[in-house]
């Protein structure tokens, strides 16, 4: 049966006609605040009301195209009217009043026009929840039933939602300081200071603080010159995050029935903001998705960069939600300071102009694709994409809001930007922030801005996502949730983290195995003692040997690890020994990583990127949550 224009769809969804007519019915006044004598006559033609005559509205034969223009072009109609014909004014009208009239008149109708279309329920897009839209399953990922529909997914209700000041806004303003949300919230300040502040309180023996942005990571060098590695609960005090204590462990493996991944357990993974939060959600059955995310600064990622995604491809099994993974190979072509190493790039790709070298890295997200999708993500639950080729759209607009929020010295403060940095890193921050609002993603959430994302990355991110929050509430979202990791670090200690741009700081996901045993062997900072009677009489530091440390990233088995340590602290285990065992596990993995890669097909590729494919929100139901809990647990 065909639809008439405007009958509801069959899935409850207004047509082009249904919001002709409700627009139609708008009660619009007429400009206020112009001192204009106007005819009698003419005002009252004005004024649009129910009451008047379709064929006053200039509505009609046209059908629902022209009624939705005649709707539009009668809320519009006045100001034409108006000014071209004031009244009592005599002879031309000066430019300038001409255009802060207009500017006046269409400010009010928009305010009005705005808040009434706020009010008015406005459907789902068809093209996302459509009942007859064909599935885009590609066939060897997966045929798993894609999309809800709108009864579904409304159910899904949230109980801490909107902030009230923003459910009810008192009033727009256009004011050059204010937005819509910040006049509706109590709080219109951002909670980032503006101004420069020293990082985190100094300890004594400190000569050299720790540095730890999205760009560099340096640890904390004492006043002899000596690393001492990075301070990771400083740090967290100073982001303003908390430490993941063993009660919120102990509240995840009893909500999911899973024991912590080794990462959480041994806390790698050891701060968090409002993982607690998303618990609560877990534990009601209320959605929430996941967000990571990678910068291509390199054809191959390296293992550091993979302990987030392991972890993140873990999560996602336990919790069974959406995950979303940004490439932000924009990113990485704004934030290349050093000169000499672009013009080598270039060199070696033969590139002509700076589009090039763009396209380069561009092209190393889609080498980086093939890694991600190795680490074992849901395909049918898992959306990736690259900032240069996805962003636009609803995903565009979160951008254009988000980048509204953030000043200059705000970036400055969190980034340490300086006055020579080019203005496309400043705006960057509000790309990565972007993901975290589920409403960028229309394919997955529709309109919804209420699901809450949770983001597994590394410490060093924790910047992008304290603009992101403070913005959230300012911009009536819902602040993403987050888990930290420590870095695994360059194999020449604890001091920083594994470069991608360093060679033998890191151990890349294409190296082979002999490769990786060199790299161990001549490289890895060894903890034990400087000979062999040393080490045998004073024995090791597993905590700042790097094999072990490596181990403790990768090796499952607890009591293995407890027993390497305490073995390597008698002095009964070398050094040699502790790197051999480190280099087993390490090739096990790259290995079963390489071989997972090697399977990625041209075709998943298109898949995990395709942002036409919807994707189920709905969480898991609470009971079959329950069910997973084991009866020791409960
Ligand atoms: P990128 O490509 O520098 O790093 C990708 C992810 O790996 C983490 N990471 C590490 N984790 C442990 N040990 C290390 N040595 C190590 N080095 C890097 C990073 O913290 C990150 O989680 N701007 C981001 C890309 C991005 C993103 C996100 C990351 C966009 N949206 C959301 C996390 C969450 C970047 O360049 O990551």
């Amino acid at each position: 049966m065909s639809l008439t224009p405007d009958q509801p769809s069959k899935s409850g969804a207004m047509t082009p006609g249904g919001i002709a007519t409700e627009l139609s019915k708008l009660d619009l006044p007429a400009p206020s605040g112009l001192r204009l004598s106007l005819p009698d006559k003419q005002n009252s033609k004005l004024k649009l009301n129910s009451t008047s005559p379709s064929s006053e509205r200039g509505e009609g034969e046209g059908g629902p195209i022209s009624a939705i223009s005649s709707a539009i072009s009668s809320v519009f109609s006045p100001i034409s009217t108006q000014t071209d014909d004031t009244g009592d004014i005599s002879g031309p009208e000066p430019e300038a009043l001409t255009a802060a009239r207009r500017k006046a008149r269409s400010e009010s109708v928009s305010e009005q026009l705005s808040t009434t279309l706020a009010e008015m329920k406005l459907p789902q897009p068809e093209r996302i929840f459509g009942p007859n839209e064909p599935e885009n399953n590609s066939p060897d990922m997966g045929n798993t039933k894609q999309g809800v529909n709108d009864d579904d997914w409304a159910k899904i209700k949230l109980d801490d939602d909107t902030p009230e000041a923003v459910k009810e806004p008192k009033r727009m303003t256009h004011s050059r300081h204010t937005s819509r949300a910040d006049a509706a919230l109590p709080n219109k300040q951002p909670t980032i200071k503006e101004t420069h502040e020293p990082s985190g309180s100094s300890t004594p023996n400190v000569a050299k603080e720790q540095k730890v942005t999205p760009f560099d990571v340096e640890g904390e060098v004492d006043a002899e010159g000596k690393d001492l590695g990075i301070d990771y609960d400083k740090l967290t005090k100073r982001f303003g995050a908390s430490l993941i204590s063993q009660d919120v462990l102990d509240r995840f493996e009893r909500l999911t029935g899973q024991k912590p991944h080794p990462l959480l357990r041994r806390g790698t993974f050891y701060s968090h903001r409002d993982f607690n939060l998303i618990l609560d959600r877990y534990e009601k059955g209320q959605p929430f998705y996941l967000y990571t995310g990678r910068g291509p600064s390199s054809d191959s990622m390296h293992m550091g960069h993979l302990i987030p995604f392991m972890f993140t491809a873990y999560l996602q099994r336990v919790f069974n939600v959406p995950l979303v993974i940004q490439l932000t190979d924009d990113e990485k072509y704004l934030l290349e300071r050093d000169v000499k190493k672009q013009a080598e790039i270039m060199k070696k790709i033969k590139g002509k102009k700076p589009i090039d070298l763009l396209r380069h890295y561009k092209k190393m997200g889609q080498d980086n694709v093939k890694d991600i999708i190795a680490c074992g993500f849901i395909p049918e639950k898992t959306f990736i994409f690259s900032d240069l080729a996805h962003v636009g759209g609803a995903f565009y607009e979160n951008v254009v809001l988000m980048a509204k929020t953030i000043t200059q010295s705000q970036s400055r403060n969190v980034f340490g930007f300086t006055d020579s940095d080019n203005v496309g890193m400043f705006h960057f921050a509000a790309v990565q922030a972007t993901p975290s609002f589920s409403n960028s993603f229309p394919q997955i959430f529709g309109t919804r801005d209420d699901v809450p994302a949770l983001i597994p990355c590394a410490i060093d991110q924790d910047p992008y996502f304290l603009l992101t929050r403070d913005a959230a509430d300012r911009l009536g979202y819902k602040k993403p949730a987050l888990l930290h990791s420590k870095f695994l670090p360059a194999l020449q200690g604890a001091g920083t983290k594994m470069s991608a741009s360093k060679e033998n700081t890191a151990i890349f996901m294409t190296d082979d195995s002999k490769k990786i045993a060199k790299k161990i062997k001549s490289h890895a900072f060894s903890g034990g003692g400087a000979t062999q009677e040393e080490h045998q009489k004073n024995g090791g530091d597993p905590d700042v040997d790097i094999a072990y440390q490596y181990l403790s990233f990768f090796e499952e088995d607890d009591s293995r690890m407890v027993k390497l340590a305490q073995e390597y602290r008698a002095g009964t285990l070398s050094t040699s020994e502790m790197k051999a065992a480190c280099i087993d596990k390490i090739q096990e993995v790259v290995a079963e990583f390489q071989k997972n890669r090697a399977a990625v097909t041209d075709e998943n590729l298109a898949y995990f990127q395709d942002s036409t494919r919807k994707i189920d929100p709905r969480p898991r139901a609470k009971e079959s949550a329950e069910a997973a809990v084991p009866a020791s647990a409960a």
